[in-house]
């Protein structure tokens, strides 16, 4: 048990911390959605055990990328926040950021978002997806990111205003360099290794034709975790592929307003709108055709 008379120290994340940062962050981000979303949405549940270890197996494979990028604050030996960041190419993205809740408001967060951002200091480019908590905008804007509001789609597609999908295959390990591609020309930078952990953990549907090219990664349940493409044209065509893979309530979120082409393709497959969060950005606009993973941008 920590005293308050415990100094605060920061030091680089380890695997073995991973664990405890899980619980912390699903503690943290369950505290947000409880305090943020609509009361019109179901009361929010902690996250589940099979999304913590995906989400372990993706905070160890930024630790092995960017072992520089991920930091812990600690007082005595209880863990109090961490933030875990990396670098790819021209760009700084921000996976998790989290304070435990009853240690926020004590400057532990702005210490680790230094850290983190120092990580990033020869970068060009920054890109973080929040939360509705309005303390992590407001440190975002402190730091410099604009803030970009985001909007998401949920509900169950109605099958019969699915169109005929065409030009669409499953993708495989192959189709990195043409991902890599796709990433530069919308997100300004590839994703590069993080497309080995998606691969693994998700489904990858590509559209590779003489006028557009693109790639989306869709959960188990169908539920959109990243696309990317050239064009509107190719981007519609893959995100109908992806909802038409829905088999009960799925969602699409992260969507910001220069994405209206998605708006349009959720609204025709009757899902619900909503907005919540931000899309925060430092030296970029935010990218089009495209729907951002809310840890690995
Ligand atoms: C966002 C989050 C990580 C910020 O961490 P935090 O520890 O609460 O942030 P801080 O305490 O460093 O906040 C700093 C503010 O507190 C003030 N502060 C209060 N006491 C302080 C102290 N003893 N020392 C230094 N600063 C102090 C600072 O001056 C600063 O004010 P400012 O906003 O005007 O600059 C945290 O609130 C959190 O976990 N939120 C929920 C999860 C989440 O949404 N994360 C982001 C997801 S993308």
């Amino acid at each position: 048990m920590a005293h308050h008379a415990d100094a605060l120290i920061l030091r680089p994340m380890t695997p073995g911390d991973v664990p405890a940062a899980e619980r912390l962050s699903a503690q943290a981000f369950l505290e947000v959605e409880r305090r943020h979303l609509p009361r019109s949405l179901p009361e929010p549940a902690a996250r589940p055990a099979d999304r913590g270890q995906a989400w372990a197996r993706r905070t160890l494979h930024l630790l092995r990328t960017d072992p520089g990028g991920c930091w812990v604050a600690e007082e005595g030996d209880t863990l109090v926040g961490f933030a875990t960041s990396f670098v790819r190419e021209t760009t700084w993205f921000l996976a998790t950021y989290a304070v435990l809740p009853g240690h926020q408001g004590r400057g532990t967060g702005v210490q680790l978002l230094a850290a983190a951002m120092h990580h990033g200091r020869g970068c060009l480019h920054g890109m973080i997806s929040a939360m509705a908590d309005p303390q992590a905008a407001r440190r975002y804007r402190l730091a410099g990111f604009t803030l970009h509001p985001q909007m998401h789609l949920s509900g169950t597609v109605d099958r019969a205003a699915i169109p005929v999908i065409e030009k669409v295959r499953d993708g495989s390990a192959g189709d990195s360099d043409l991902m890599d591609s796709v990433d530069r020309g919308t997100r300004g930078a590839a994703h590069g290794p993080d497309h080995e952990l998606l691969l693994a953990e998700l489904r990858l549907l590509v559209s590779d034709t003489s006028t557009g090219s693109g790639y989306v990664y869709v959960e188990p349940g169908g539920s959109v975790a990243l696309l990317a493409a050239t064009n509107r044209r190719t981007a519609t065509r893959l995100l109908w592929a992806a909802l038409a893979e829905s088999t009960g309530p799925t969602r699409l979120g992260h969507v910001s307003a220069a994405n209206a082409w998605a708006i349009d393709v959720g609204l025709a497959a009757r899902l619900e709108l909503g907005q919540g969060g931000y899309l925060a950005l430092r030296g970029m606009n935010p990218p089009a055709p495209y729907v951002h993973h809310g840890a690995l941008l």
